[in-house]
């Protein structure tokens, strides 16, 4: 994982490595084909099947399924985290594999903003210092690093915690402080995975808000949720199910009224269709869905998921 042991005071290697510059013109990044398999023993799964997506610069899209579905392995790989098992992941016109771990590491300091399922703190650093070391691998003085830590430490309500460790808070306050240090530098993208989880709903809609803010400011931002609510502040869905994806929906015009058209209908589930298609009808809701029919689901507005 790239957040561990860094000390809040080395900024090692920033200065030897040209910034990646990022064409607008250009999808932010482009999943072909793309497969995770996870390999222990004697089990593997796959956790990722057949993967393709599209993701514009300054969209805002809603990642939503069940429990072990694939989002965070998808994440971790558009974060460049991980590497698929096969297929392909563009970022800004150029194909990921191809990278030095020096440039994907540069690409991820300079350009993502990551929130963590699991916050991903680092557990020796103050809540400040976690929040500031997003903007070490920015040219930002000392003293603006922790005017702006504080900044967005009162807008997530932690500033009371600023000299706190990690340890010593509860896991509402852990996930602020994980959304504070994804949000600091303003990143050209930002994979929240599940942000609001452990929130209440003041802090969540808080949260959201700030999400959007940044989003209206040009920040890409794919997240994860389980909350259709939040999934609301997205203008796209994209459903994931046994590790496809099963549908994407556009959703709000730009004005917030009414809904544009699905933007494509469910994939062809690669196998045992007709028993996914089964499955999948007990976790979403659809419009129509014609049996036997292997493309044939549509979500109504947005997935329904059992609590
Ligand atoms: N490191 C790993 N080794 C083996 N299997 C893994 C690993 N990481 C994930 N998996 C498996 O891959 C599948 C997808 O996991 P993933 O964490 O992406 O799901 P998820 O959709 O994020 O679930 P949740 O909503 O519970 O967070 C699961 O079956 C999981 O057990
Ligand atoms: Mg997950």
């Amino acid at each position: 994982m790239n957040t561990g042991n860094v000390s809040i005071n080395q900024e090692q290697g920033r200065q030897f490595v040209p910034p990646v510059n990022i064409n607008q013109a250009k999808a932010l990044f482009r999943l072909e084909n793309l497969t995770k398999v996870f390999r222990s023993d004697n089990v593997e799964t796959t956790a990722l099947n057949n993967i393709n997506i599209e993701i514009k610069h300054g969209e805002f899209v809603a990642v939503m399924g069940p429990s072990g579905c694939g989002k965070s392995t998808l994440l971790n790989i558009i974060g460049m985290l991980d590497n698929p098992t096969s297929g392909s992941f563009w970022f800004n016109g150029e194909d990921v594999a191809a990278y030095s771990e020096n440039k994907l590491s540069v690409i991820r300091k300079q350009n993502i903003g990551f929130i963590f399922q699991s916050f991903n703190l680092i557990d020796e650093l103050t809540v400040r210092e976690n929040i500031e070391l997003a903007l070490l691998y920015h040219k930002v003085s000392a003293a603006d690093r922790k005017e702006r830590a504080y900044e967005v430490m009162e807008r997530m309500e932690i500033a009371h915690r600023a000299n706190h460790m990690p340890a010593q808070l509860s896991g509402g306050q852990q996930q602020r402080v994980a959304v504070a240090r994804a949000v600091i530098a303003k990143p050209h993208l930002i994979l929240a995975d599940e942000p609001t989880g452990n929130l209440d709903s003041h802090n969540g809609q808080e949260v959201m808000e700030m999400l959007t803010q940044l989003n209206k400011q040009g920040t890409t931002i794919l997240m994860v949720t389980h909350s259709p609510a939040h999934a609301e502040y997205a203008r796209r869905d994209i459903s994931l199910f046994d590790g496809e994806v099963l549908a994407e929906n556009l959703k709000k015009n730009r004005n917030g009224t009414g809904y544009e058209k699905n933007l494509r209908h469910v994939q062809k589930l690669s196998t045992g269709h007709a028993e996914k298609h089964q499955q999948a009808k007990n976790v979403f809701r659809f419009e129509y869905c014609r049996p036997g029919n292997r493309y044939g689901c549509i979500p109504v507005d947005r997935p329904v998921y059992p609590i």
